[in-house]
């Protein structure tokens, strides 16, 4: 298998865009735009992040043990713009752009994502480029199911079209 096939096979697979999110030991917040990112458990609740190990996010989280997933809305490109390194902003400097609070483990979450999901770190699990987090849900945060949701296709950002 070709790397630049299976790129191009991935780049039609449409995904949620999230911004995955760690407060570090030393109290300094990161996060990272992400779509590998999906459901896990429902019992016990958890989910997958599978974040590159050269982000902040895949070097702090392993040992933070906290992250919180928040899953965008189409208004909330420029986040995922600012959590992608599109923009000069780097490191906590990127929290400038959005409305961030504080979830119990500490990750930051996003007002107005469409669902955030405040998670303990269970296991890291390392492949190749990338660390796998599998997190236990503590709580979930945000319930904006009627806003249009933030995906990522072909390289672009859109969102989902209704059939009506
Ligand atoms: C739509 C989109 C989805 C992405 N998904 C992931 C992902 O799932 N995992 C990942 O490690 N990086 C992903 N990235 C890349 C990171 O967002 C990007 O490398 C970011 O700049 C990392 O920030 P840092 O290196 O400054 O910490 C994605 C980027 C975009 C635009």
């Amino acid at each position: 298998m070709d790397k630049d096939t299976f790129r191009s096979a991935m780049r039609q697979v449409a995904g949620a865009v999230t911004v995955v999110t760690t407060r570090g030991q030393d109290g300094e917040a990161r996060g990272v735009t992400a779509t590998a990112v999906c459901s896990l458990t429902v019992e016990p609740p958890s989910v997958v992040a599978c974040i590159n190990r050269d982000t902040w996010v895949g070097q702090i989280a392993p040992e933070s043990r906290n992250f919180c997933v928040n899953v965008l809305a189409k208004a909330q490109q420029p986040v995922a713009e600012t959590f992608a390194g599109r923009t000069a902003l780097t490191g906590a400097e990127r929290f400038r752009v959005g409305d961030w609070q504080d979830c119990e483990t500490g990750a930051p979450v996003l007002e107005g994502a469409i669902a955030s999901f405040d998670c303990e770190l269970e296991q890291a699990v390392d492949f190749a480029t990338h660390v796998i987090l599998i997190g236990r849900v503590r709580r979930t945060l945000n319930d904006n199911s009627g806003a249009e949701p933030l995906v990522y296709v072909d390289g672009g950002f859109t969102t989902t079209q209704s059939a009506a």
